[in-house]
């Protein structure tokens, strides 16, 4: 897991800012607006992901889904998984993995009401992680 260091961009602080999240650093945003000059429409498609995220959650959470894993979920920003899920049904139950360990930090510094993140690093072993999933 890679340690904390706000000197150094991270790919989760760079999609928070095209995002327009207020969870990134300076380090971040000049990273980002660096990768805009090479590939214009990141911005655009980390928007059009997070609107895709928006309907399959709804999608399958209207069609009696309750129990979600958000692999690589990111910083908390508008529109949660347990938000859209929650929107449908508010007993849906949400697991957020991550192997960044800023999104807990960060998760936990702003006591917002996640009900779960975990971070997990998945690469290295999906079969612990399919264990992992299934003791939940
Ligand atoms: C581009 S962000 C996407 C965030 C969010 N899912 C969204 O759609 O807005 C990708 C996230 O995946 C995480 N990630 C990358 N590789 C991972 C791995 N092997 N296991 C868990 N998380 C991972 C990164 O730390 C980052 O937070």
């Amino acid at each position: 897991m890679e340690p904390f260091d706000r000197t150094r961009p991270n790919i989760a602080r760079v999609w928070d800012y095209w995002l327009g999240g207020k969870d990134n650093f300076a380090a971040d945003r000049e990273l980002a607006e660096k990768m805009l000059t090479v590939h214009p429409v990141s911005a655009q498609m980390a928007r059009e992901n997070r609107q895709f995220l928006g309907r399959a959650v709804s999608y399958v959470a209207a069609r009696g889904v309750r129990q979600f894993i958000d692999v690589g979920a990111g910083l908390p920003t508008a529109l949660n998984t347990h938000d859209i899920a929650r929107g449908i049904d508010p007993q849906a139950r949400v697991a957020y993995v991550d192997n960044d360990r800023c999104k807990s930090g960060c998760v936990h510094a702003r006591k917002r009401p996640i009900p779960v993140s975990f971070p997990v690093r998945m690469a290295s072993s999906t079969l612990a992680w399919t264990r992992w999933a299934a003791s939940m």
